[in-house]
């Protein structure tokens, strides 16, 4: 299944929790709308399902207008934000219960409400009810249920954020392996950037009612088009600074506040221009002559030490130790370098950095 938004706006009275969204959805594509709390997520996913009809704009699926057709009358899996199974029907009969709506002999009925709790391995629960499973449980019955339905295009609204952690990462494996398998087009909406990384083809990254940038995992944390991505996707540094020159290769030089001069990635700015530069953590090395910093805090993380400092330009500098390493301790002071390539150079927001990343 195919599906294209041309214009979409959903208004609440002159208020818009998504404006002007266009984009197409490719046949068997697992794509996830991220963004933070109030973005307009549900809402974009509400308008694209036939839940509620969009203000403005055209949804076309497989070149039909859908536009004013209600979810009921589409060939849509729906899971909702909360879980929504029949709590007076056991397992096997949630599981069932869109090929018993569509009338299919009983045998027929019983097969796939078999298969798809077979799929998501809750085969051995079939006979209980939804109050005697756990909410990781549940939410993988509710899962089979919309796969039971037939459709060949899957809503999921923040189908694991009720779950803890262990058993949300155990999902992600496992949807992404049916619906793949299945073929069928996935929409999935989470504010969990890291479930948005695993499970994704592309990830739509949204702010504030619009979609701010498009593309793969790697894409996006790679080579973010814009400072919110770089902030919301992934951990950076940003920093002020101004473009002063450029190397004989090519690359940014420019002044970070405080004066020190450091070379960054190559970009399209000229001396003088107000810039940022991000670079994740990861990025970020210990060498003679870097920037000076002094450590104000390190957490341990398993297999690395994530390091916070206060560097002498005046931002927070984050970076990460390997645990193998030797740790420093708060007070220490360290010389910071970048790796270069891997910086990114933006031109400086002018409604202020604070603005650019800000969540709402
Ligand atoms: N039925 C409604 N009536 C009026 N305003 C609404 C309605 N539904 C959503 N909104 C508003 O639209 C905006 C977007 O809400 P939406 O539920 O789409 O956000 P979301 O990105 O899904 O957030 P979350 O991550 O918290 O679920 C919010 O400001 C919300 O208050
Ligand atoms: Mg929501």
């Amino acid at each position: 299944m195919k599906i294209k938004l041309e214009n979409v706006s959903m208004r609440f009275g002159d208020m818009y929790a998504v404006r002007d969204v266009s984009l197409s959805i490719a046949k068997g594509e697992y794509l996830t709308v991220l963004g933070p709390s109030g973005c307009g997520k549900t809402t974009l996913i509400k308008v694209i399902s036939g839940i509620w009809r969009p203000t403005e704009g055209r949804v076309i699926v497989d070149g039909d207008d859908v536009t004013d057709i209600p979810l009921e009358d589409r060939d849509t899996g729906y899971v909702f934000q909360n879980i929504a199974l029949f709590p007076n029907m056991t397992i096997e009969d949630n599981v069932g219960y869109s090929p018993r709506v569509r009338d299919l002999p009983q045998e027929e009925v019983d097969r796939i409400s078999r298969d798809y709790l077979e799929l998501v391995r809750m085969f051995d629960r079939a006979g209980m009810f939804p109050s005697e499973l756990s909410g990781g449980e549940q939410q993988k019955v509710a899962i089979a249920r919309a796969l039971a339905s037939g459709s060949k295009m899957l809503m999921l609204d923040e189908p694991l954020s009720a779950l803890d952690a262990r058993v949300r990462v155990e999902l992600r494996y496992e949807i992404r392996r049916l619906v793949k398998k299945l073929g069928i087009t996935v929409l999935h909406v989470t504010h969990d950037q890291e479930e948005a990384m695993s499970v994704s083809d592309r990830i739509i990254l949204m702010r504030a009612g619009g979609i701010k940038e498009v593309g793969t995992p790697m894409d996006i944390y790679r080579n973010p088009k814009s400072i919110f991505a770089a902030y919301f996707i992934g951990e950076t540094n940003l920093l002020e600074c101004t473009v002063v020159g450029k190397t004989k290769t090519g690359r940014t030089m420019v002044r970070l506040r405080g004066g020190r001069v450091v070379r960054a990635a190559k970009s399209n700015y000229d001396t003088g221009d107000p810039t940022v530069i991000s670079v994740r953590p990861e990025n970020v090395y210990t060498a003679k002559d870097g920037i000076k910093a002094e450590i104000i805090g390190v957490v341990f993380m398993g297999t690395y030490w994530k390091i916070r400092t206060i560097a002498e330009t005046s931002d927070y500098i984050d970076y990460n130790v390997s645990s193998n390493d030797e740790v420093p301790d708060v007070g220490d002071e360290v010389y910071l370098v970048f790796n270069k390539r891997a910086t990114k150079v933006f031109a400086r927001p002018e409604e202020g950095l604070e603005e650019a990343i800000k969540l709402e």
